[in-house]
């Protein structure tokens, strides 16, 4: 097959930037190496931020997150025997959406099924050729053992952490940054009415909990846990007992309404970039480049983030103007170490640790962000997000 872009992965970067390529009139083939049901079925993120929604608004993809999803002015920061609300919207002008990752890609498949993308889905041994040189492709092997090869003028890897794009920038030229933090989240999934109108990021000596919701009736809750954790560990009856108590149940009359609990997994959290984000004809977009804690809700937004840049910039580049994606790695960069301080910022003010001092530190934050405008300002700014391009 010949194509314009060859993009690996059908992630939320992958699927977005193929709709974005062919509102300009790019082709491209997508190379996913899971199934469509496997895709569309992984519970991750729920947060979009207000230029994410409005992106996809531009681009016709946003009828369901408009009637489904839920628009929120901001969140809900505590500690102990404190409660305080940040109306993002009073502070920067700015909102944000709750629609699960999992709607999304949802979204994006319908959107691509029915405009006719050719999505190879269960791709095994996918390689990347010639990235180099002004034709690059990719070969990979079908569910019936029959080789492929992709012919495109530019490659995107838009395959995540464990894809093989990331290491397909030449070792000449790549450099990586890694934080690895001391804990891990149990996210928990549960039929149950959220007991919150909007996100509670709790500050608890027991550990951080996060109350977050995907409708009307399913909660989300994450609860930070050692790195040594098992899911079996943690039985419902001792999750609802740890919500309970970090989210603050009785504490001037706030309830915590427990429910059936549907789905339990554990995350490690990691900060992680790599430079730069293209070698030659590949292209690095979201998680195949970068990897944040979850803590600010930052890593599909930053993905969307990428590909936004990304699209017109390999539009243009399939038409022999190659400026914008001369300047695609450094201008992403700004985002993405943006997103990564933030990240960091909200992962070490939130989850607790033992050492007395930065107990302190901790509390004197939370408390300059929750009650003064200059504090709420900078994390209502970063949370609901930083204009696309900046
Ligand atoms: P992905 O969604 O990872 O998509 C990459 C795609 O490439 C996948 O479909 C994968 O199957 C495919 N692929 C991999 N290898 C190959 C290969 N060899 N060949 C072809 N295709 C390949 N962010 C938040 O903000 N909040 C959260 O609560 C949150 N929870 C998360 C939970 C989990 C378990 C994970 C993994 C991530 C979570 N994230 C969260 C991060 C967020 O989901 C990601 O930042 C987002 O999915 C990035 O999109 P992406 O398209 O870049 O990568
Ligand atoms: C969710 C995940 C996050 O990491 C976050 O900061 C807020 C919400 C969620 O999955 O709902």
């Amino acid at each position: 097959t010949t194509t314009d872009v060859a993009i690996i992965g059908a992630g939320p970067a992958g699927m977005l930037l193929s709709h974005l390529l062919a509102a300009q009139g790019v082709e491209s083939v997508v190379i996913e190496a899971r199934s469509q049901e496997y895709v569309a079925s992984r519970i991750r993120a729920g947060v979009l931020e207000h230029s994410t929604v409005e992106l996809l608004r531009s681009v016709g993809l946003a009828d369901r997150l408009e009637a489904e999803g839920d628009e929120h002015r901001g969140i809900h920061l505590q500690w102990p025997g404190e409660r305080h609300h940040l109306d993002f919207v009073d502070l920067t002008g700015r909102s944000v959406w709750i629609y699960g990752q999992t709607e999304l890609q949802k979204d994006l498949i319908a959107a691509r099924t029915a405009a006719g993308q050719q999505v190879h889905y269960e791709a095994a041994d996918v390689a990347l050729h010639d990235l180099r040189t002004e034709a690059p492709s990719v070969t990979f092997t079908d569910p019936s053992g029959e080789p492929h090869r992709v012919r495109a003028r530019a490659v995107a890897g838009c395959d995540g952490s464990f894809g093989p794009s990331r290491g397909a920038v030449g070792a000449d030229l790549r450099r990586t940054w890694e934080r690895v933090y001391p804990y891990s989240w149990l996210g928990v999934l549960a039929d149950v009415a959220p007991s919150t109108d909007e996100l509670i990021y709790a500050w608890h000596p027991d550990g951080f909990a996060l109350h977050s919701m995907r409708s009307s009736t399913v909660s989300r809750f994450y609860l930070q846990v050692p790195n040594s954790t098992s899911a079996d560990e943690w039985s419902h009856d001792r999750i609802w007992d740890a919500l309970a108590a970090r989210l603050g149940h009785g504490q001037d009359g706030w309830e915590l309404e427990p429910g059936t609990i549907t789905d339990t997994s554990v995350l490690p959290m990691r900060s992680y970039v790599q430079t730069p984000m293209r070698d030659g004809r590949l292209f690095l977009a979201g998680d195949a480049a970068h990897i944040v804690p979850p803590t600010g809700a930052k890593g599909l937004n930053l993905a969307v983030a990428d590909v936004a840049l990304l699209a017109p910039a390999l539009a243009d580049l399939v038409r022999g103007d190659s400026r914008q994606a001369d300047a695609y790695s450094d201008t992403a960069l700004r985002r993405v170490w943006r997103c990564t301080h933030f990240s960091w910022w909200m992962t070490t003010m939130l989850h607790t640790g033992t050492d007395p001092f930065d107990t302190q530190l901790q509390l004197s934050q939370l408390r300059w962000v929750a009650t003064s405008e200059a504090g709420a300002t900078g994390l209502a700014e970063n949370y609901a997000g930083l204009p696309i391009g900046f």
